[in-house]
């Protein structure tokens, strides 16, 4: 059973530094490949959230060797043509990433498998990956005519294709890329707005290649791929609560050690800096596979602003935190073209809306996204996560401003992607 959990911080402000944990995508990428390439893989900065612990328990069950010891994880395979077909069903838990990806790796196998995840998992569209990797060849039935888990997959042959993408997702940009890996031929991937580019990167870092052009993505099938080490940055995800619990409480300065800065994923700084947040980040690594920056922030004045267009894929997941932001600055947030949120953990434009209005907020959903108006003072109440992480710690900085508690309904959900979140707020409270 889920615990309520009271969040009562009054007349805090927060004050010093943290190392948010390891980057939720690219852990369960660097298990992803590892398993797929021949050899020992080394991974540190691992993060130890429940979603990426679904995907290391996944791969076990398919006979790939893989040891945990604190952030730390080894896997040694032989290769995707050695994994052993499971006598269970692959489990995904709460975890989108781990169910897409792992379809377009699995289709290309010659194995039988079948995959489900939890009650939001059962809810959310396959057929977005499924379709494209039925062109390539793969035999892919599901319920509600091949669109939700349970899955069942059907290893095969497959082929290569040139598919432009609908939505932008890099979920389903790596599920197709990861299946042309297995395919005859040069799959192709145009994307209109570019999302997340982890697949692309790591890929190389495992010795494949892959070409990027002007948002069109090819990469040649039959590509053999050797073990590597792979190292986490902490993830930027989990900084903007973090970033945006600086800006918004006040007398505070926070520093963020060692986040991940992949300019396709950094949307929530450039929206920082144009709501006129004190800022200051400072590239440590620009050559990394993986760019990180160390970041400070003080508490701000903030100015309302318009989030739309091709900065969305860039920033998809920090929306709940970022409306919360909204309620603090001067003036009119306008978020579009953002109705990907609908089909998240949960709805995130309704979840976000409906919980910041129980606190006071001036905010309302539209088609495709939300409209705050601020500066509104919030006070306490009772708030529901959803079972969304994102959700949960959005209630919790909102908890750090409000003048009365507020009550969150399922706090442990947060584990998901920040197992350790509770005790960095507790670090930072004054
Ligand atoms: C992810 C991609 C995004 C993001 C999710 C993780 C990934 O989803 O929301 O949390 O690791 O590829 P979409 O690609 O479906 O937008």
């Amino acid at each position: 059973m889920p615990h309520s959990k009271i969040l009562d911080y009054p007349n805090v402000r927060l004050q010093g530094t943290i190392e948010v944990p390891g980057d939720k995508s690219i852990s369960h990428r660097s298990i992803m490949f590892g398993a797929i390439a021949k050899g020992k893989t080394t991974v540190s900065g691992f993060l130890l959230g429940e979603d990426c612990l679904s995907t290391i328990d996944c791969f076990r069950k398919l006979g790939v060797e893989i040891d945990v010891e604190g952030t730390n994880v080894t896997i040694n395979s032989s290769g995707i043509h050695e994994w052993k077909e499971p006598k269970e069903v692959l489990y995904t838990g709460n975890s989108g990433t781990t169910t897409r990806l792992m379809l377009g790796i699995l289709a290309g196998t010659t194995l039988h498998t079948v995959m489900t995840g939890d009650d939001s998992i059962g809810k959310r569209p396959m057929r977005r990956v499924a379709d494209p990797l039925r062109l390539m060849g793969a035999q892919i039935a599901g319920r509600d005519n091949g669109q939700y888990t349970p899955l069942a997959i059907q290893g095969t042959q497959l082929k290569a294709i040139d598919y432009t993408m609908p939505v932008a997702s890099a979920q389903v940009k790596s599920a197709i890329l990861l299946a042309g890996l297995q395919a005859e031929g040069t799959t192709i991937v145009r994307e209109k707005e570019v999302s997340r580019d982890h697949t692309e990167r790591m890929l190389k870092q495992f010795g494949g290649s892959v070409t990027v052009d002007n948002g069109v993505v090819s990469i040649e099938g039959g590509q053999k791929l050797t073990g590597t080490h792979v190292n986490v940055p902490g993830d930027v995800s989990s900084a903007a609560f973090f970033l945006v619990a600086g800006a918004i409480v006040p007398n505070s300065e926070i520093t963020l050690q060692n986040v991940g800065v992949n300019p396709t994923r950094s949307g929530i700084i450039d929206v920082l800096e144009k709501m006129g947040a004190q800022i200051s980040v400072q590239i440590e690594d620009e050559n990394a596979a993986e760019p990180t920056a160390t970041i400070t922030i003080q508490s701000s004045q903030l100015e309302g602003t318009t989030i739309e267009g091709d900065i969305i894929p860039r920033l998809i997941d920090e929306i709940p935190i970022i409306a919360l932001l909204a309620t603090q600055a001067k003036g009119k947030t306008i978020i579009r073209n953002a109705e990907e949120l609908k089909v998240k953990e949960t709805d995130r434009i309704v979840a976000v809306v409906t919980e910041l209005q129980k606190l006071g907020a001036n905010i309302e959903a539209t088609e495709d996204g939300m409209i705050i108006e601020g500066p509104t003072k919030l006070h306490g109440g009772q708030l529901k996560s959803y079972g969304d992480h994102r959700i949960g710690m959005t209630a919790a900085v909102a908890a750090l401003i409000t003048d009365t508690p507020v009550e969150l309904d399922d706090a442990d959900c947060i584990a998901v992607s920040y197992p350790t979140f509770f005790e960095h707020v507790n670090a930072l409270v004054h």
